[in-house]
């Protein structure tokens, strides 16, 4: 009998470090959804023909992670506003009229672990935001709609931070500059955004940038705090974040957008970090 049950997967390059499977797998058994979560690696250059491949195969929906999400905005037939906007798309869905719908939920998932997560609010404060590169450009249409005081973009390449301030100037309050130009004293909020943690670096940053109850935030996680977390505590952040909460509750609102069922995250993202340490 052929296999019926619905395939969902994350194509990235590399792959096999993705938390995806595990997460999704862990959603399907709390909301009782019938479903297999993969993870595959795409070839570079050849991801619109394995996307075609898996859909081919009962594949209902994908995530998209590095290097592939501009790929996947391309590859999309439709996509949201946010997705058109942010120029990235990490969740791909069959519609059931055929069409390939693209969109983002790296937003949504930082805003949620911020604001519900977390209980710290967005609205009325000053953000700092470290990086320009696609991880930073997906979440400034979802952190401008929380309506913050002021966000101010920071990156090593001053130009790309002018260019992100300016292609989202009409969603907010929002700057951009070079790291060593940041000269207003303090932030309620400052979120790294820049691959630095990967590599186990950090950006140089001014220490006063924080204020008292100041929060910090990594998009980035990893078993022990990355360096920027550690540095955040040593500076005076009074708050402290990894960006696992973020990982989750992206991954929660693609499985919304694919079965339509919310799944509750706060277990989720404990049982992820145990298998961290
Ligand atoms: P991603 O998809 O993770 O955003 P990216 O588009 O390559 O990856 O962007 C990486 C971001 O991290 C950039 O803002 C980069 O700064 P530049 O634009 O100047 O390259 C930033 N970045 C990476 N390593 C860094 C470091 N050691 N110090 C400061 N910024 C760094």
């Amino acid at each position: 009998m052929a296999e019926t049950i619905d395939r969902y997967t994350v194509f990235g390059n590399p792959v096999a470090h993705s938390k995806s499977p595990q997460i999704h797998t862990l959603f399907a058994e709390q909301t009782g959804q019938s479903l297999i979560y993969t993870a595959e690696l795409a070839e570079i250059g050849q991801f619109d023909q394995a996307v075609k491949k898996f859909l081919d195969n009962n594949g209902k929906g994908l995530n998209i992670t590095v290097p592939f999400k501009e790929d996947a905005w391309l590859c999309a037939t439709q996509r949201s506003d946010r997705a058109q906007r942010a120029g990235a798309v990490n969740t791909l869905i069959v519609k059931p009229d055929g069409e390939l719908f693209g969109d983002t939920t790296d937003g949504t998932g930082l805003v949620r672990d911020l604001v519900q997560n977390h209980n710290m609010p967005i609205r009325d404060k000053d953000i700092l935001l470290i990086g320009a590169g696609g991880a930073v450009r997906g979440v400034l249409e979802a952190l401008l709609e929380q309506r913050p005081s002021s966000l101010l973009i920071a990156n090593r390449t001053k130009q790309k931070a002018l260019q992100l301030a300016n292609d989202f100037a009409d969603l907010g309050n929002i700057k951009g500059c070079g790291l060593d130009e940041i000269n207003q004293a303090d932030f309620d909020l400052v979120i790294n955004g820049t691959s630095a943690s990967l590599q186990g670096d950090l950006p140089p940053l001014p220490a006063s940038i924080f204020r008292k109850h100041s929060c910090s935030y990594d998009m980035m996680y990893a078993a022990q705090a990355t360096p920027f977390m550690v540095w955040s505590t040593n500076n005076g952040a009074t708050k402290v974040f990894d960006g696992l909460g973020m990982l989750v509750e992206q991954a929660a609102e693609s499985f919304y957008i694919w079965r339509n069922v919310r799944p509750q995250t706060k277990p989720v993202i404990q049982h992820i970090r145990n298998l961290l340490i």
